[in-house]
């Protein structure tokens, strides 16, 4: 059945109103693939918010889980389970950083992150730690990391928001400074390298290392929210590699399980000791079930060589994007790296995820005017061939048709 087909629309009177839902329910995925419930197929090019590392029922995915799942599931953290330690290695390894706390999602990640900045300041005796944050930024949803976001969209309602968090504009490490100046309160850095609801807004590699020396230079800690760049999808473990640094602090979500709810904090030598027995905590965090998941998550993308497909496919599709769109009135740029592309239009665009779904391929519209891609990272060069021919005429016919 063609995804435009005339559908019944699902309903759910029992869910909260939070999501404005596209009208189709999801069934099934089969790798970059998935069918709704009434059997129409489209060509996966979100991953669920670049989640879907390895696709959809990855065969080797499902068989360790399936297997974890006979073993155990869940216990608390009371008690070791081995999976914690080889993963936690796995991360530490591939970041030059030495220790992680898990958790079960993006903004708790965030959350900790957060947590554990404002204790490095009282430990050295701030008691009023002040955290560094970006215009366009998205931590999360909870008050602390809304509060870090910078979105007075998100933010409206929920006042009153957390103290504490000094806004600048990207890549400029003049503001940086001056906003700064003289603060003895200034206790970390925070940021995405590539901000992803923000619009696919890169940091540049120098202003990295900008941030990097001056956070060295002020003992604050540089702390890299890596949840939608990081897990290889640029092509690197981590988008800030690009740069050749390392932070103090990453937190971790998304891709890290392929799917299974997940979330981590990876810190540093300045940074790892800073949570101590007690200070901070979390029932589900880094359960059985989760760090299978991670753990076979990179023993997929090691043995199958995943990144390096993210870094070539998403050469691919950036280099067909720009072919495709040059000279075309309407696209302004196209940004990202690896699996974590951009398109960037003079207008709002929010419409194409619609009719993208009417053509059998679901992505996301973010910042208003940004039609964003984040695959899986299996996605071949067919499935890349497919989604070029989709989206281009997509993209071309709304701008002609809105001229
Ligand atoms: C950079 C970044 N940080 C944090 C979050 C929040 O993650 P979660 O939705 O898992 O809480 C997101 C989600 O989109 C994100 O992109």
């Amino acid at each position: 059945m063609s995804a435009s087909t005339a559908r019944t629309v699902p309903t759910e009177p029992h869910v909260m109103p939070t999501f404005g839902r596209l009208p189709i329910a999801i069934a099934r995925g089969q790798g970059c693939r998935v069918w709704d419930t009434e059997g129409r197929s489209y060509l996966d090019a979100l991953a669920g918010i670049a989640v879907n590392t390895l696709g959809h029922n990855h065969p080797e995915f499902v068989a360790a889980l399936q297997q974890q799942m006979t073993e155990v599931i869940h216990c608390c953290n009371y008690y070791y389970t081995p999976n914690a330690e080889k993963l936690a290695e796995k991360l530490t390894t591939f970041s030059g950083m030495t220790n992680v706390f898990y958790c079960n999602s993006g903004l708790e990640a965030n959350e900790a992150a957060i947590k554990l900045a404002r204790k490095y300041g009282h430990d050295k005796g701030i008691t009023n730690p002040q955290i560094v944050v970006y215009e366009k930024a998205f931590h999360g949803r909870s008050i602390a990391t809304l509060s870090a976001t910078g979105n007075a969209k998100l933010q409206k309602g929920f006042e009153p928001l957390l103290e504490g968090f000094i806004r600048v504009p990207l890549n400029d490490i003049d503001a940086l400074k001056k906003a700064t100046e003289g603060n003895p309160n200034v206790v970390a850095v925070f940021f995405e390298t590539i901000q992803g609801e923000g619009g696919i807004n890169p940091m540049q590699m120098q202003y990295l290392r900008d941030v990097r020396a001056l956070c060295d230079q002020r003992d604050w800690l540089m702390m890299v929210d890596e949840v939608q760049s990081g897990m290889g999808r640029t092509g690197k473990w981590f988008a800030h590699q690009w740069a050749g640094v390392v932070p103090d602090v990453m937190p971790l979500a998304k891709g890290l399980a392929s799917g299974v709810p997940i979330g981590a904090v990876v810190a540093g030598p300045k940074a790892a000791g800073v949570l101590t027995a007690g200070t901070h905590g979390s029932t589900f965090g880094g359960n059985p079930l989760a760090v299978r998941a991670g753990l076979e998550t990179i023993r997929i993308m090691e043995k199958d060589n995943l990144m390096g497909n993210a870094a070539r496919m998403g050469q691919y599709l950036m280099d067909a994007f720009t072919r495709e769109f040059a000279n075309v009135t309407g696209v302004k740029e196209i940004r990202g790296q690896g699996l974590m592309i951009g398109i960037d239009l003079d207008r709002p665009c929010g419409a194409i995820m619609q009719r993208a779904l009417d053509a059998g391929l679901l992505l996301s519209v973010t910042a208003d005017s940004v039609v964003r891609l984040l695959p899986p990272l299996i996605l071949t060069q067919a499935e890349a061939d497919e989604l070029v021919s989709i989206l281009v005429p997509l993209i071309k016919n709304f701008l002609a048709e809105q001229a």
